[in-house]
């Protein structure tokens, strides 16, 4: 029997009790885009909507998900990978009881697991689906196989960009490199706008371009503006939704959690976690 089919095997043993968490990777195709404090503050505009949230930090990038929360980390998802703690260890509870998981060097480093290794990390993230309504992964930016890889396999994706070309022509890059035979639609959020018009402006030129050189077709969760309270927020290592929930930027990150959750355009996903681990596992 081959590797992959034994892993199937885990796969179907691995118990789902109760409906499937929708599982986001939050990516960008350029590095510095806010990608780190939209997925925090998404976890808790969700969290706030009655959600059970499960944070992974994926991104070995300098301003962590844990640091802007204002937590340490002891063990992460390597150490559970590697054998050298338990799942139990690495859950670090925030604000509405957020579950804030660390990935440590080994989720980025899937092509590089062994057998034994596969199946614990198989055995982590059933662990995480049955005590999450949604798995929030914010995997850094850029093109690695492993970012690649969890864009793929997670039932939705949203792309960060800015206003700022660069960002968009990344982005655009990135959309490329997205897996053509996946009819996952792509979701953006534009972020640091100084007005509507800006996002409406930003989205339009990248769909026009992805409609027309990729045929896919993107879907506009929204945008967030420009705001000094973010940058503050991220010095007082405060989530900005918890340290200013009236401020701009809390609104628009609001609305976005609310249309991901209730707004039928943006709500279809397929939610399969089995489905999810298989292509994870293809990929790999
Ligand atoms: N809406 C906003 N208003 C003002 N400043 C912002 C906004 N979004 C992001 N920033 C600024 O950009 C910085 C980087 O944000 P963040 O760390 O979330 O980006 P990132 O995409 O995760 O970066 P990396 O690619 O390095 O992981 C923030 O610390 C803040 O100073
Ligand atoms: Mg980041």
């Amino acid at each position: 029997m081959d590797q992959a089919q034994r892993l199937r095997d885990i796969i179907g043993d691995a118990q789902v009790e109760g409906p499937d968490a929708r599982i986001i990777t939050v990516s960008s195709g350029k590095g510095g885009v806010g990608k780190t404090n939209f997925t925090v503050n998404l976890g808790i505009a969700l969290a706030k909507l009655g959600k059970k949230v499960t944070i992974i930090d994926a991104d070995l990038g300098l301003a962590n998900v844990d640091v802007l929360f204002g937590i340490v980390t002891k063990y992460n998802l390597s150490n559970v990978i590697k054998g050298e703690s338990e799942v139990q260890d690495i859950i670090v509870k925030g604000p509405y009881d957020i579950n804030i998981i660390s990935g440590g060097s080994g989720i980025m480093d899937l092509i590089d697991l062994d057998q034994n290794e596969l199946e614990k990390l198989i055995h982590t993230l059933s662990y995480f689906n049955t005590i999450s309504d949604y798995i929030l992964i914010d995997t850094g930016a850029g093109l690695s196989k492993s970012v690649l890889s969890f864009v793929d396999a997670a039932s939705d994706v949203i792309l960060v960009i800015t206003p700022d070309p660069t960002s968009i022509t990344d982005a655009y890059a990135l959309i490329k490199n997205i897996i053509k035979d996946d009819q996952k639609k792509i979701k953006l959020i534009i972020n640091r706008i100084e007005n509507n018009e800006e996002g409406d402006e930003v989205f339009n030129k990248l769909e026009q371009a992805v409609s027309k050189f990729l045929s896919r077709e993107l879907e506009n969760l929204g945008y967030i503006f420009e705001d000094n309270n973010l940058k503050r927020a991220v010095r007082k290592q405060i989530p900005l939704l918890e340290a200013y929930p009236r401020a701009i930027a809390s609104k628009g990150i609001e609305n976005i959690a609310y249309n991901l959750e209730n707004n039928h355009r943006y709500a279809k996903s397929n939610h399969s976690f089995k489905a999810f681990i298989n292509k994870l596992m293809n990929k790999i």
